[in-house]
């Protein structure tokens, strides 16, 4: 991108939380960006740079592996505010002491605010704030006030309102920090003098333009829709840039929920009239996956397929220099390892995993600066149907992570009737508020039952019901009786082949949440 807005640069110094500040300082209103320290002073020169914030860090400052960070990022001539892990690097380097405190404070911690300024302006009294540390600063470097004190922490917050630098020995970015969105909002719009314009039509435009200067006059996208989020907002990007030169396709790979190509259908080539392409490959995929039974074969052979499929696809548009993708934010920020100072790994894209080594088109990719939640915004924000907006995470093979044992037409047609019955139930009582995921899973056995006078030997399926806040861990959600009851009901009743439903009362880790 050639003009990066004014913003915050985030240091990572090997934070647990360096993509949540990242999130607050959007939602605040600013662009952001996040790299690790070996980056940093490059980034900072790259950026219109407003003010920087250094995360935390679980090392300390003495130890050997401490992230080094730049000497001169607190010579820039921007506000910082130092974070835990920062806060004490800034004290040390601008002449200030830290010792290990022998006692760790963690967890809600009531703080007494002795100044009301600066980065607590507006904030009186006591406030509770989400404390984790071992060493504390015992001695401020000059020019520096205390802003709030703790029990244990005389210096749980301090400030130089003169030249913009802050420091807080707590997590302002957690939810648990009461006043976490002021202490953000002070930095970022008072300190920094950000404008807060970081809104959803602003990221639009923006996203636009840089499609409009990539692509240029005459350039053809081809993007592959699944119908998730991620790649419905691109497709409304770049539509909203390129109109139609930018080529759709969706492959019908078989493993589809019930209603789902129609609902992609309708909402994009008959409501948006977009150009979108189905792809009828429920015959290839299938055929692929005839005997398979092993979960990372299945997986192996869905993946191959798509690839193929794309492949062949793209070529029909010969003009067509690029390949768009959904790619976002926490996709390519080079992560920090925890523990070993700056190694910095870069995550490798999962969107389009296999694509192939002597690809001939240009990857485009509008969501690349985005967070998941800015995308929905996005997505609200550009008119996108609601059944796309709030769909439920889906992996990519479909329904195949969700039939235990072999895959085939009549086992998918099955367990697609069942889950959407799940999903139809809890929704309509308003139960899927709050779960992360709540689908149908088919079991290889099956089992006997009495329907009328008659024996039954059917199969089964598991519910999976899930809460969940970012799908890595998971706990099993809980649903009242009538709605189990009634979901049980419709499916033994209404689907053919199924004679017992399960529940599914297992936390991640250590089950997963597919059964795959
Ligand atoms: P597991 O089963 O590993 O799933 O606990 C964690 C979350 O990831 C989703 N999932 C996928 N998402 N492509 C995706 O985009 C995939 O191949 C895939 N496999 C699992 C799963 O639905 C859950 O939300």
């Amino acid at each position: 991108m050639s003009q990066r807005p004014r913003g915050i640069l985030i240091v990572d110094l090997g934070a647990q939380y360096a993509q949540l500040i990242a999130r607050r300082v959007r939602e605040v209103g600013s662009w952001c960006e996040i790299h690790p320290p070996r980056t940093a002073m490059q980034a900072a020169a790259d950026m219109d740079l407003a003010g920087i914030i250094l995360s935390g860090g679980p090392a300390s400052v003495y130890a050997p592996d401490a992230p080094s960070v730049p000497e001169g990022i607190v010579d820039l001539g921007v506000p910082v505010l130092g974070i835990c892990y920062g806060m004490q690097w800034m004290c040390q380097r601008l002449g200030g002491q830290v010792e290990g405190s022998g006692e760790r404070e963690f967890g809600h911690t009531p703080v007494h605010v002795e100044r009301s300024e600066g980065l607590f302006a507006g904030v009186q009294g006591d406030t509770v704030v989400w404390m984790s540390h071992g060493d504390k600063v015992t001695q401020l470097p000059d020019g520096f006030d205390v802003l709030a004190s703790s029990k244990s922490c005389p210096f749980a917050a301090i400030g130089d309102g003169t030249r913009g630098f802050y420091g807080v020995q707590f997590h302002p970015e957690v939810s648990h920090t009461e006043q976490g969105t002021a202490f953000l909002t002070n930095f970022v719009k008072n300190v920094c003098g950000l404008p807060c314009d970081w809104v959803s039509d602003n990221i639009v435009e923006r996203e636009v333009a840089a499609v409009l200067e990539k692509v240029g006059d005459t350039g053809e996208v081809v993007l592959g829709l699944s119908g998730g989020v991620d790649s419905s907002v691109a497709a409304m990007i770049l539509n909203q840039a390129i109109g139609d030169r930018l080529h759709c396709i969706f492959v019908d790979n078989g493993l589809l929920r019930k209603g789902e190509r129609e609902v992609v259908e309708e909402a994009f080539r008959d409501h948006l009239g977009f150009d979108l392409t189905t792809v009828d490959a429920a015959d290839r995929f299938l055929g692929k996956l005839a005997g398979v039974t092993d979960p990372e074969k299945k997986r192996k052979a869905i993946g191959y397929e798509f690839v193929e499929i794309f492949d062949e696809e793209s070529k029909r548009f010969r003009n067509a220099n690029f390949l768009a993708q959904g790619t976002l934010y926490p996709d390519v920020i080079e992560s920090v390892a925890v523990h070993g100072g700056n190694t910095a790994t870069i995550k490798s894209h999962h969107n389009v995993g296999g694509l192939p080594d002597d690809m001939q088109m240009e990857l485009v990719e509008p969501l690349r600066e985005l967070f998941k939640d800015e995308v929905r915004r996005i997505g609200a924000h550009l008119g996108l149907d609601q059944r796309l907006l709030m769909r439920q995470p889906f992996p990519g093979p479909g329904l195949a992570v969700r039939i235990v044992g072999e895959v085939t037409a009549e086992r998918c047609a099955i367990l697609r009737e069942a889950d959407a019955i799940v999903t139809t139930e809890i929704e309509a009582a308003g139960a899927h508020e709050g779960l992360w995921q709540y689908f149908a899973v088919l079991l290889p056995i099956n089992s006997v039952g009495v329907m009328g006078d008659a024996r039954t030997y059917e199969m089964a399926c598991a519910l999976r019901i899930v809460e969940s806040v970012d799908g890595m861990t998971a706990d099993w959600g809980y649903l009242n009786h009538d709605l189990l009851r009634r979901i049980s009901n419709r499916i033994i009743n209404e689907v053919q082949g199924l004679n017992r439903v399960v529940l599914d009362i297992s936390s991640k880790p250590p089950s997963t949440i597919e059964w795959e």
